[in-house]
């Protein structure tokens, strides 16, 4: 059992408080509105509640240095629409700053009401019911006026990074004895893993599962207790063992925020010099880790996928297979 942090409460650091409250998976929301000028004004919010259904209530709390605060706390009208998986950019979108968030975003209207995002999961549009003022947020209570059920699966939000679960309902097709790992650099050097049974072995970040999205999750949270808050972004390499059946999925991550490795003997950043490439689990992981370091003195990067003729690397001038299409290759 992980250990127990106690903090003292004068002491709470925002971004430690943050990172809890962020371990209770969320989906995701875009709010709209129409601001007195009459134009479109969004952002995106985790924090949706539903409240009660007799009369049909909703919350979503918005934090008072928003941009958009005043329109959303003088509006009459304002609408929830939740956001399925393929619409993440869409959410990365409305929770920036960017001048015109509506740009090229299909959505309709009914009367003066708000926009309404096409391709959502759903909408609820709600009339702006109460407004309540607490702590360093305003809670915009709304009664529902209409709603609309689409369809596609959720997207998640979780400790600081997106969720998506339709992996989750893929795993059939994921071969049993599958390890999902992750090359994670930070300032030139590679988070290597030492092996469990304690000796002088090491390995990439990860572990062997049938679920693409059970394990990076787990191994996200993981990095993240440990003091490595990472993205996992693109695949990077597909291979077997054959001696041992095992097929092995890699991605590359990218570290948050600078890391700050707690407690940990197991987890060590090595750069190429002091690798200690005779000590890696595979040959093939030696292979790997060479490229990366090649391909990263290039900035450019390719995906290795293994095959009975000797496998290659596809050059990719963008990384065009991020984390949320690993189903493709089960295909
Ligand atoms: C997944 C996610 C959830 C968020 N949830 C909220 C939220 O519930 N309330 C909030 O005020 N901001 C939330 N934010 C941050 C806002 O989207 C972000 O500050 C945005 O820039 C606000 O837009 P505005 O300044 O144009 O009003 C969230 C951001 C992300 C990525």
């Amino acid at each position: 059992m992980n250990k127990a942090i106690r903090v003292p409460l004068d002491h709470l650091d925002p971004s430690h408080l943050r990172r809890i409250f962020g371990s209770f998976l969320t989906g995701v929301t875009i709010v709209t509105t129409i601001d007195g000028e009459g134009q479109p004004r969004g952002f995106t919010a985790n924090s949706f509640t539903s409240v009660s259904l007799d009369p049909p209530l909703v919350l979503v709390c918005i934090d008072r240095k928003a941009a958009s605060l005043r329109a959303f706390a003088s509006c009459e009208r304002f609408a929830i629409n939740v956001l399925a998986e393929s619409q993440r950019d869409l959410s990365s979108r409305f929770a920036s700053k960017t001048g015109d968030k509506f740009a090229g975003v299909s959505f309709e209207k009914i009367g003066a009401g708000p926009p309404l995002l096409a391709g959502s999961l759903a909408w609820i549009d709600c009339e702006n019911h109460q407004i309540v003022e607490v702590g360093d947020h305003v809670l915009l209570v709304g009664k529902v006026v209409s709603l609309h059920e689409g369809a596609g699966e959720p997207l998640g939000f979780f400790k600081g990074g997106y969720v998506s679960f339709s992996l989750e309902r893929e795993t059939p097709k994921i071969a049993p004895n599958t390890v999902f790992g992750c090359i994670v650099e930070h300032d030139g050097s590679v988070l290597l893993m030492r092996e469990h049974d304690g000796s002088d072995v090491w390995t990439i970040p990860g572990a062997a599962s049938t679920s693409a999205q059970a394990h990076m999750g787990g191994l996200i949270a993981k990095l993240d207790d440990l003091g490595v808050p990472v993205d996992v972004n693109f695949l990077y390499s597909v291979f077997e063992l054959l001696d041992q059946r095992q097929t092995y999925i890699v991605y590359r991550g990218t570290v948050r925020e600078r890391p700050n490795l707690r407690d940990c003997e197991c987890f060590k950043f090595f750069s190429r010099d002091d690798l200690c490439w005779e000590r890696l689990k595979h040959p093939q992981l030696s292979t790997m880790l060479r490229r990366y370091f090649d391909e990263r003195d290039r900035s450019r990067f390719g995906v290795y996928v293994d095959s009975k003729d000797g496998g290659r690397v596809a050059k990719l001038e963008d990384a065009v297979l991020p984390f949320s299409s690993i189903e493709m290759l089960a295909q």
